[in-house]
């Protein structure tokens, strides 16, 4: 019996499989075990090797139906060993840009070419579908067998070979992708493809494609900088191959340092994902404000007064602006999170900053005030840091109140055309949500009640630095109660929906 990893599984299929577990008085494991040994499985061995990874979010798993797995017709060790094996790309890699989407993978023979197979790996888990080719002297470095198992695909190398050519194959392989990558890209392939030449698969279905080729160089410092290598980077600029890296540092062959080093694999699939990323961009031209996480309200040099924000919720929500094409200032607090790639990043600390930075950064059509800005600070901060003094007990921190980021905004002379504030409760949450929205003067507010007992999240630890949320959204005309789910979704949702109001309000007669 293969093993199975639930808690590997996506939300959303946990949550099915725990319903149905609970329903039929199970365990999760022993419900997963029996959906997966259905009897009516075991004889259809189709196989899973090729397909694709959105089968993973098994739509009966997902909808809690009776029948899962059943109508796919794929083994079940096979696929109880995929999941477990899997990442859940629905959560953790939701909406990435370039899923569904196939990209034909050139590896050449250079050193760096160990880091394709991360990079297959990276591409694979976002949903998308990787074909290979190796050249004849990449198969010097690494193995196809690593490269095929991680694509889930054949390795193509030889032109000539009689089965993939009765059809004339590299004229499909040059074709039948959305995107051609080359990485490693050898400075001996990119001076073929320069000059044209088409004496390999790779050459060749390089020389035949009709599709955006981006190629990832990485060679050693003087191959880089020799006169030949660069003009044939501008004789390839000039014919339309786009270029990620290479970056400058260390030499893995060579112990020598310098440009040459090919980019790392997310990198490549960031640029890949922006390459291939044909949403709709309805917030086009449209720019947005958000802040995100705590501030840190000092009180001497070493301590503060803070809230347990993780600013997740905010950086998802200006990730998910900037993804609809908004230009997006996010102003935030100290968090331990990575800022979204695609937004300005102004980092503050405190509630004053904060406010400063929002300001500077009017006008703007969109603002989220999503931080959980402290209400108090101490009433000037201590030079040194305060000491204990014996028998005097614990001296009283003297509060005095910040200002309100939101309220400001609301009656702003530069007031965005839509402000959203956030209220995050532990008890009357809509009531106080309310009053907040009528008091800032905001459009609305999105509230949710971050007590530890709200029930939400993983292991119940409330929303608060958790991955889930909640939310109830209150405007002037009504509130609207979302599900549980994940901050990103949670961010997705809201930024269309700001999309989809400021349509409405800029075509309004
Ligand atoms: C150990 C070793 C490492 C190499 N690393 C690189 C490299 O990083 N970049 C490069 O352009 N060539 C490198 N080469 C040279 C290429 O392998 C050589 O030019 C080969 O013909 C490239 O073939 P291809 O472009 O068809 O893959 C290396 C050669 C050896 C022996």
């Amino acid at each position: 019996m293969a093993s199975i990893t639930i808690r590997n599984l996506d939300e959303t299929a946990k949550q099915a499989l725990r319903e149905r577990a609970a329903k039929n008085g199970r365990s999760m494991e022993e419900e997963a075990r029996l959906l997966l040994t259905a009897p009516n499985l075991a004889p259809r061995r189709k196989t899973l090797t090729n397909a694709p990874i959105e089968l993973l979010h098994h739509p009966n798993l997902e909808s809690g139906e009776v029948q899962p797995l059943s109508s796919m017709g794929y083994d079940s060790d096979e696929l109880a060993t995929k999941v477990s094996l899997s990442r859940s790309i629905t959560e953790e890699f939701a909406g990435f840009p370039a899923a569904g989407k196939r990209v034909l993978l050139i590896i050449s023979g250079g050193i760096a070419a160990y880091k394709c197979l991360d990079l297959i790996r990276r591409l694979r888990e976002r949903g998308v579908h990787v074909r290979p080719v190796m050249t004849k002297a990449a198969h010097e470095f690494i193995t196809p067998l690593s490269v095929g198992a991680l694509a889930a695909d054949k390795v193509y190398s030889d032109l000539f070979d009689r089965e993939d050519e009765q059809d004339v194959g590299h004229i499909r392989l040059a074709r039948e992708c959305d995107l051609m990558v080359v990485a490693p890209a050898t400075a001996d392939l990119m001076a073929k493809i320069a000059n044209g030449l088409a004496n390999d698969l790779a050459s060749t279905i390089l020389l035949a494609t009709n599709k955006p080729i981006l190629l990832a160089p990485a060679m050693n410092p003087a191959m880089w900088e020799h006169p030949a290598t660069q003009r044939n980077i501008q004789t390839l600029k000039s014919d339309g191959c786009l270029f990620v890296g290479p970056s400058a540092g260390e030499m893995a062959e060579s112990g020598e340092a310098g440009t040459g080093r090919m980019s790392e694999p997310m990198e490549i699939v960031e640029v890949i994902g922006n390459l291939l990323d044909t949403r709709p961009k309805p917030l086009l031209g449209k720019r947005a404000i958000v802040t995100s996480g705590p501030t840190h309200e000092p009180i001497d040099p070493v301590r503060y007064i803070a809230n347990r924000s993780s600013g997740k919720q905010g950086h998802a929500i200006a990730s998910a602006l900037a993804d609809l094409g908004a230009e997006v200032i996010l102003v935030s607090g100290p968090v331990n999170i990575a800022a979204p790639k695609n937004v300005e990043l102004v980092k503050v600390e405190t509630a004053r900053q904060m406010q400063i930075a929002v300001e500077a950064a009017l006008p703007a059509d969109i603002a989220v005030m999503v931080a959980a800005v402290a209400d108090w600070r101490s009433v000037g901060e201590a030079k040194e840091k305060m000491k204990k003094e014996n028998g005097k007990g614990p001296s009283s921190l003297k509060l005095t109140e910040n200002p309100d980021i939101l309220k400001g905004l609301g009656h702003h002379k530069n007031r965005p055309t839509l402000l959203i504030g956030f209220a995050a409760e532990t008890q009357n949450v809509e009531k106080h949500a309310l009053a907040k929205l009528e008091k800032k003067k905001a459009d609305w507010i999105v509230a949710n009640d971050v007590s530890v007992d709200s029930g939400i999240g993983k292991n119940k630890g409330g929303v608060m630095g958790g991955d889930r949320n909640r939310v109830k959204i209150l405007t002037k005309v009504g509130i609207e109660s979302w599900p549980e789910l994940t901050k990103t979704q949670v961010a997705k949702r809201l930024a269309q929906q700001i999309a989809d109001t400021l349509f409405t309000k800029s075509t309004a007669v």
